[in-house]
């Protein structure tokens, strides 16, 4: 078997064969149905059915899932969490649960591979997602930012989802890709939204020849071709660019890594996907929650825009956090385990997979004091331990736009509750909804603002 066929069988989602059903026997409890049905209790209803389990089965269950009931044990508490993230990550690998994006984010994404692959890419990226380089990006977001809130029409209720992704897919063109060009911004624009709404029914045909000559399947690959090809230009162009060292972009950063180690332009390529598909749908979900809360809440909001007015810059960044922690994301993060392994006194084969439930960790009123109301000065007392609050997953597959996401999430409340006051418009209260793999708002985070008097 070829290094290539080897990872496409890694990759192969929930495949078959690829565990011991004898040993898969003797898991944690779980419900009897068959695996379409808690398939799609899991992807369809997760906020209803993950904390039925919980309930009915206690702290440890086991889904069974498509095409062959292979299981996925879940695990609520904290220090399971902590075994997981801190697995051997030959043992505990996750691309596998990612292997659906891989016709899209091509093979060198680094969410589609893992062991000693995974952390040469990720020794890579990583300098363009800390500390000297984040401050560096900081200022076009907020400049961005700022252009946006001053469109927003007084009295006029509006979803904020719908304008945080807006907002958030011009921050990955022009601080990711580093795009400045108007020309070139409005050739991407199109083609970016269209890949980042690529339906999940799309992207499971895509892998079936004869589908790709049909309908949405042909539309995409197309797209797919037109983008790769402007991205490939812009590659080329950065390259030869005689100011390449001194700007402040993740691509340019990545084409200045150490020579011996260059990045390809595929691997580029895959990357700059990549990164738009984790980072841009994402924070602006987190954002939108974000408005929501703060506009439902007249107290939190006060000393939010108090925040503001100081910089305070650690309260802001604690209403993000308490808005991921009320309203998680991602619910989940899967490994998929290459050898046996036990998490929590819990034997478990070889081929099953596994993951600490943000969703009911995050829920957990043995954790977080009252943990249905929004309230961000429990990140600011002190009050949230190591592992209770996991937005972002952990161990050495941490999100690595984790920093990315709160600098940008701190600039852009910055700049809307300096401008604006916030309420909710009359209308049923939000909940989430399944997107994909994410969960938004239902109704899109509604909100309407009004301006505030003065700087
Ligand atoms: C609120 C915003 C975000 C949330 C909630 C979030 C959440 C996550 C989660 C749960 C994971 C999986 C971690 C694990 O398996 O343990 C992840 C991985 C990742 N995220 Fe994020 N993310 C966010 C923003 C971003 C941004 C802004 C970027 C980049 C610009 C980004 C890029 C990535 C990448 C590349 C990975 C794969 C890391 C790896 O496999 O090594 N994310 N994210």
């Amino acid at each position: 078997m070829t290094a290539a066929d080897e990872r496409r069988r890694r990759m192969r989602p929930f495949g078959p064969g690829g565990f011991d059903r004898a040993a898969a026997r003797d898991l944690p409890p779980g419900p009897s149905w068959p695996a379409l049905a808690q398939t799609v209790a899991l992807l369809r209803f997760r906020h209803q059915f993950v904390p039925a389990l919980h309930k009915r089965y206690g702290d440890v269950f086991t889904v069974r899932l498509m095409p062959d009931g292979q299981p996925l044990v879940l695990f609520t508490r904290p220090e399971h969490a902590k075994e997981i993230f801190a697995g051997d990550p030959e043992v505990f690998h996750a691309c596998k649960g990612n292997a659906i994006l891989g016709p899209i984010m091509g093979e060198h994404s680094l969410l589609l591979q893992d062991g000693a692959e995974h952390n040469r890419a990720r020794r890579l990226l990583m300098p363009a997602f800390h500390g000297a380089a984040l401050r560096g990006y900081e200022s076009v977001v907020t400049r961005l930012a700022r252009q946006e809130v001053a469109r927003w029409r007084p009295g006029v209720p509006f979803r904020s989802l719908d304008r945080m992704r807006a907002l958030t897919l011009e921050v990955v063109l022009r601080v990711v890709f580093g795009v400045s060009d108007e020309s070139h911004l409005a050739r991407l624009r199109p083609l970016v939204a269209r890949t980042v709404d690529v339906s999940p029914l799309v992207l499971i045909g895509w892998g079936i020849p004869v589908l790709r000559r049909l309908g949405p399947w042909k539309a995409a690959v197309d797209d797919q071709r037109a983008l790769d090809a402007v991205l490939y230009a812009e590659i080329a162009e950065r390259r030869a660019a005689a100011d390449l060292h001194v700007r402040p972009d993740v691509l340019s950063r990545l084409i200045c890594g150490p020579d011996d180690q260059a990045l390809s332009d595929q691997e580029l390529r895959d990357q700059l996907v990549t990164l738009l598909l984790a980072g841009h749908e994402t924070t602006a979900t987190a954002l939108s929650w974000s408005l929501y809360e703060l506009a439902r809440d007249p107290v939190q909001l006060r000393s939010a825009r108090a925040a503001a007015a100081e910089d305070d810059r650690d309260h802001l960044e604690a209403v993000l956090k308490e808005s991921m922690r009320l309203h998680p994301v991602i619910p989940m993060v899967v490994r998929h385990l290459m050898r046996p392994a036990t998490i929590g006194g819990v034997d478990l084969p070889a081929g099953a997979n596994v993951g600490p439930s943000i969703l009911l960790i995050h829920a957990r009123d043995d954790l977080h004091r009252d943990p249905g109301s929004f309230r961000p000065q429990r990140f600011l007392d002190g009050e949230v331990a190591t592992n209770t609050w996991i937005p972002f997953g952990g161990g050495v597959r941490r999100c690595i736009g984790a920093g990315f996401s709160l600098m940008e999430g701190v600039a852009v409340l910055r700049e809307v509750l300096l401008r604006f006051d916030l309420a909710l418009p009359p209308g049923p209260a939000d909940h989430p909804r399944v997107r994909n793999i994410t969960s938004v708002p239902r109704h899109g985070a509604r909100i309407v603002v009004q301006p505030v008097a003065g700087p």
